[in-house]
């Protein structure tokens, strides 16, 4: 939803104050997987654009990957666990089926109030996450919110399927947002969307209890790219309209890490020239709800996107779900 500001809400409009990303120490080459999967560096880099992707090994997990993520984007933002009212983590593989990332990163942090909970909406759960934190900020229900997308996807991975072992990276980034945006600033508009009736495009079978067969993404590629150009298309136009933006007023694309092409694509769209759009699916695969905060992450820690940029985040994932956010940084 986009606002129509009282004074009132405009005092509570939310503003990102920090970020921060966090990613396990082992990377896995191409190449590496090719020496033992019926694959090759040629075939993922040309249908996908990644290079490699970090994979979690060790005591590494989704707890530690979102507190170590956390902790970067308290200390960007300069400040402490003390200062934050409730975390929101979107994941779909928390290292438990509970307690949630949330409530152990809350105790990781130190943090003795508050609240915590998980987002489940797969690859677009930070754009959920954000969602739900920007209305519990105008709600006054918190002033300040952790947001984090984790996910630990080599947990789901059949490593003997090419179609979708290859696609896929472990991961973390987070966000603080904090009560008080000036005018025009802060998060502008959320817009999320569903539809389930296209659940089975991808999806990940498994629940305790349940489904007794291995546990093992699976997801019908080309469809699902079918669905990201044309859904993504019209959730950016929905995104200008509402802000009554043009296309060129955006300064920065901050896109789901998922296939160069469906990024390009969007870039071409929006007339956004390749040095203004960040990529990360070369190093980092598609980690899921962790794509969009690790990007930001990285693009504004090296000093591209700064104070005042006007950001657009979109991104689609299993559900199907989508949708985008806009933030003047
Ligand atoms: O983050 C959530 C949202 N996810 C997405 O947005 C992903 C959307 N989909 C995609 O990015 C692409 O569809 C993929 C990258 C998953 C696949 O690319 P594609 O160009 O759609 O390829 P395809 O699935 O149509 O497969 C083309 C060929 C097939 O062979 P045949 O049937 O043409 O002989 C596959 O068997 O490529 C084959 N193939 C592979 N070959 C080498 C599939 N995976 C591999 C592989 N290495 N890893």
């Amino acid at each position: 939803m986009a606002y129509d500001e009282t004074s009132q809400q405009k005092r509570l409009a939310a503003r990102l104050i920090g970020v921060g990303g966090a990613l396990p120490k082992q990377v896995v080459t191409n190449d590496e997987l090719a020496a033992r999967l019926d694959t090759s560096d040629e075939w993922i880099r040309t249908r996908t654009g990644i290079r490699q992707r970090h994979l979690v090994s060790g005591d590494e997990g989704a707890v530690s990957l979102a507190r170590d993520a956390a902790k970067r984007a308290l200390e960007n933002a300069g400040k402490t666990a003390a200062d934050v009212e409730a975390i929101i983590v979107a994941t779909s593989t928390p290292d438990q089926v509970f307690p949630s990332v949330a409530v152990r990163v809350q105790a990781a942090l130190g943090m003795e109030r508050g609240f915590g909970f998980d987002v489940s909406a797969a690859c677009s759960g930070f754009v959920y996450a954000l969602s739900m934190a920007d209305s519990l900020i105008r709600s006054g229900q918190a002033a300040s919110v952790l947001v984090i997308g984790v996910e630990v996807f080599s947990r789901l991975l059949d490593w003997e399927d090419r179609s979708t072992c290859v696609l896929f990276g472990d991961g973390a980034g987070a966000v603080l947002l904090e009560k008080g945006a000036g005018e025009g600033e802060g998060i502008l508009s959320t817009h999320l969307h569903s539809d389930g009736r296209l659940g089975d495009l991808l999806y990940v079978d498994g629940a305790v209890g349940c489904c007794s067969g291995k546990v093992a993404l699976k997801m019908q590629g080309r469809e699902v790219f079918r669905h990201a150009v044309v859904n993504l298309a019209a959730a950016v136009d929905e995104a200008l309209e509402t802000n009554g933006l043009k296309g060129s007023d955006i300064q920065w694309m901050v896109p789901h890490q998922a296939n160069l092409r469906i990024i390009d694509g969007m870039a071409k769209k929006l007339a956004l020239p390749s040095d203004r759009v960040v990529v990360t699916v070369d190093r980092h695969a598609n980690t899921s709800a962790a794509s969009i905060p690790l990007a930001l992450a990285e693009a504004v820690e090296d000093g591209r996107i700064k104070k005042g940029d006007l950001v657009l985040m979109e991104a689609l994932g299993g559900g199907l779900t989508w949708g985008s956010a806009l933030v003047r940084m």
